[in-house]
């Protein structure tokens, strides 16, 4: 079976890690066939939307993609591309697993994390306004529809991968309607439905707190929104970086899977970019595959390319994000060397 996908190179390092993820997945013998479709400071320079509707339809007809990073431009310009995606799809679970891997050092061992965002409303609703010159507003959505459908998702994610808990990271003790929406939600989904999955919630500043005194504690994190993209990146560092986190988010009817880094305009164009974080984005996509259809080929393909990527690592050919010396081209070819 050859399953199809959209592949979206976004911007800045995006088409040197896409270019540099799609020969290792080639190599080993992934079975998909990406069809390119552009997205982000891409599209707009061919003259089209920053989110064809094109390129989301192609993620309608196929239900998998795999996507770069999209640049945001910063306090004016276009809305996220990333975020305008999320929301069109109805992509409104994020998982992003942090784990430690062998050969990158850092502060901490065996850390092994899953956070899930909630990816569609929050802080992200996008509706801000000038309330009067010199006075705004941003609104903090929280439905009872979009907080108790994450929390659902949550306690069946940890029930099918045998996690044993949960901790909501919340600041309902201010934000006491719509953090505490969140937070109820939550408790509800695990009296009723899930009571086997122990449940734990954190006022998030305390609770970021005690993540970096001790990752152990920890097994999945859930939280709404702009938490969790401040979280994921926190936790990224104790594992070493962006260049290591992958992410999915998932959605009723399809997946986009893309690293939680940006495009990293600062390296762009320079051969430094690490392809693993979107490498191990496409090796999510393969299990989804697998579970999918229920395709242990695909899933087999994910295994071999995880164990040729650790291997390089062990072995100390890393890109310089992690203390090693090879460029985005190199360590492709040190992976595919070891498939
Ligand atoms: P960033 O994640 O692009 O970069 C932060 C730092 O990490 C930089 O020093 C960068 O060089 C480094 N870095 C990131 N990915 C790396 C990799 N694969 N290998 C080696 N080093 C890596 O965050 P930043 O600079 O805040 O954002 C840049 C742009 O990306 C913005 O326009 C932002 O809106 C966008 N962005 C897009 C995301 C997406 O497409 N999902 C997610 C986050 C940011």
């Amino acid at each position: 079976m050859i399953y199809k996908a959209v592949c979206i190179p976004g911007d800045g390092i995006g088409p040197e890690i896409t270019a540099a993820t799609l020969s290792i997945l080639r190599a080993a013998g992934a079975p998909v066939e990406f069809e390119e479709h552009p997205a982000g400071v891409g599209a707009l320079e061919k003259g089209l939307d920053v989110l064809p509707e094109s390129t989301l339809k192609a993620i309608s007809r196929h239900k998998v993609a795999l996507k770069g990073p999209c640049t945001t431009p910063v306090g004016g310009g276009f809305t996220s591309v990333n975020v305008g995606l999320r929301k069109r799809l109805n992509l409104f679970a994020a998982l992003r697993p942090v784990r430690s891997l062998k050969g990158v050092p850092t502060r901490f061992e065996n850390v092994d994390l899953i956070v899930i965002r909630e990816n569609t409303e929050g802080l992200y609703s996008g509706l801000e306004h000038e309330v009067v010159p010199g006075v705004v507003a941003s609104l903090k959505v929280a439905t009872e529809a979009a907080c108790g459908r994450i929390a659902l998702w949550a306690f069946r994610f940890a029930t099918h991968r045998k996690r044993r808990k949960i901790t909501v990271f919340h600041k309902a003790n201010i934000m006491k309607l719509s953090d505490g929406v969140f937070r109820k939600n939550a408790q509800q989904v695990h009296r009723e439905d899930y009571p086997n999955i122990d449940l734990d919630d954190m006022i998030i500043d305390a609770g970021c707190m005690r993540l970096v005194q001790d990752p152990s504690r920890f097994d999945i994190l859930l939280m709404e929104n702009l938490y969790g993209d401040v979280v994921s990146d926190l936790c990224a560092g104790m594992v070493g970086g962006l260049g290591v986190t992958p992410g999915a988010n998932y959605g009723e009817h399809g997946a986009v899977f893309e690293a939680v880094h940006g495009s990293a305009p600062d390296i762009a164009g320079q051969g430094l970019a690490n392809p693993l974080a979107l490498l191990m984005s496409a090796e999510m996509m393969l299990h989804y595959l697998g579970d999918q259809h229920e395709d242990r080929s695909a899933d087999q393909v994910a295994e071999r390319i995880r164990r040729a990527y650790e291997g390089a690592l062990e072995n100390g050919e890393k890109t310089r994000d992690l203390g090693g010396e090879l460029s985005t081209d190199q360590f492709a070819q040190a992976v595919i060397a070891r498939l």
